[in-house]
This record gives structure tokens, C-alpha cells and sequence, in this order.
């Protein structure tokens, strides 16, 4: 009777830590699919895929990103990523870049990075960045409420409407 019992506990206990381990590699793989960018991973963008190039004013642009300038802003996707099923997977990059008349970086960079995990999911998990044309440092970074003191996302979320783009993304 007692071996019996202590048969249903040892029983019942391999079952609990089982199932804990089970779980906690199901966080992991959750977590194995976030994607955190550094600075590094946008070195060499203008050899990327550019997706899209368009100079002066745009009703969408108002004042950002350079356009009453007027620069010529360029976009660049890292793998000619496309979206599926309407949204971008984890670890999409994407970088703009403001040149002037003479071809010169002007500006800033700014990128989105589809993060995921449980990073932004107001923002479908992308992260948003500002950093120096030379890469060295960032001005802004963050979720939709943080990055750019939440002026990348209120606009950007113009994308999600009027088939103006798709997933936060005008260009594609
Ligand atoms: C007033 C609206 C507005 C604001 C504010 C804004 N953007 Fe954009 N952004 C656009 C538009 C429109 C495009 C489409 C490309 C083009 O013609 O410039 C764009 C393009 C981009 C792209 C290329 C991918 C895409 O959506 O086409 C990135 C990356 C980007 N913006 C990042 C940012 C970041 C980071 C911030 C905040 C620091 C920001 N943007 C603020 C309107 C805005």
C-alpha cells in the first residue's frame, strides 16, 4: 500500500516537472524567435535590397524624414524581405537614408527592426530607431509609445490604412 502511494506521487512528480520543462521550452522558443538588433546589424544596408526612392514633399511626410528639404530619401530591406500573410517576420530590417543634392548622407538614419517576443505588441512587435548617418550613435530607439517620443508610430500607423502599405511599412 505505501509503495503504491509513493509509486502515484513519484508518478505525479515526474508529470509536474514534465510538464514545467515542457512549458518553459515553449517561453524559450518564444523567446529564441525575438530578434534584438545592434548597430552592427545595419552596416553595409546600401547594398540591400532598395525597395523605394522618392525626393521632396509627400502628403504623408508633412515635415519628416527630410522631404521639405528637399532629400532624397532611399529605402533600403535587408533579404528583399516581403510580408506574409500581411505582417513582416522576426528579425526584418529595414533602413531610410536622406541624401542631398550632391549625393551626401544628410540627417539621420532611421530603421525598423521587427523584433517580436514580447517586445511593442501595440506596434506588432517592430522597434524603432534614429541613429547617426555614420552609425556610431543612437538619437532614438524604442516601442511605439518611447521611439521618437511616439511621433514614428502615430504616423507610421497611416501605413495600416488606405492600402497606404502594410504592417506599419509604407514602402512595400
Ligand atoms: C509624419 C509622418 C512620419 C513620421 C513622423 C515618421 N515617418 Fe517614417 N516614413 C513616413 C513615410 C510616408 C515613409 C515612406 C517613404 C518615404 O517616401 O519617405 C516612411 C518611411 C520610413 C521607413 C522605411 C520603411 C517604410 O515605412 O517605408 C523607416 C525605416 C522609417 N520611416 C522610420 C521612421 C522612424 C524611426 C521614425 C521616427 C524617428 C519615423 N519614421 C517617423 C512617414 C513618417
Amino acid at each position: 500500500m505505501r509503495n503504491a502511494f509513493k509509486l502515484l506521487t513519484m508518478g505525479l512528480l515526474v508529470t509536474i516537472v514534465f510538464a514545467a520543462c515542457s512549458s518553459s521550452n515553449d517561453s524559450n522558443d518564444d523567446k529564441a524567435q525575438e530578434f534584438i538588433a545592434t548597430l552592427d546589424d545595419f552596416q553595409g544596408y546600401t547594398s540591400w535590397t532598395k525597395v523605394h526612392t522618392a525626393t521632396g514633399e509627400d502628403p504623408l511626410l508633412g515635415d519628416a524624414h527630410g522631404a521639405k528639404a528637399p532629400l532624397t530619401r532611399n529605402v533600403f530591406f535587408k533579404d528583399n524581405v516581403q510580408p506574409d500573410n500581411g505582417k513582416y517576420p522576426n528579425g526584418t530590417l529595414i533602413v531610410k537614408e536622406l541624401r542631398d543634392g550632391n549625393g551626401d548622407l544628410a540627417g539621420a538614419l532611421t530603421m525598423m527592426v521587427k523584433r517580436g517576443g514580447d517586445f511593442n505588441p501595440d506596434g506588432d512587435g517592430w522597434e524603432w530607431f534614429m541613429t547617426t548617418t555614420d552609425l556610431d550613435t543612437v538619437l532614438t530607439q524604442g516601442d511605439n509609445a518611447t521611439a521618437g517620443g511616439g511621433m514614428c508610430a502615430s504616423c507610421h500607423a497611416a501605413a495600416n490604412t488606405n492600402n497606404n502599405g502594410t504592417d506599419w511599412v509604407f514602402s512595400r
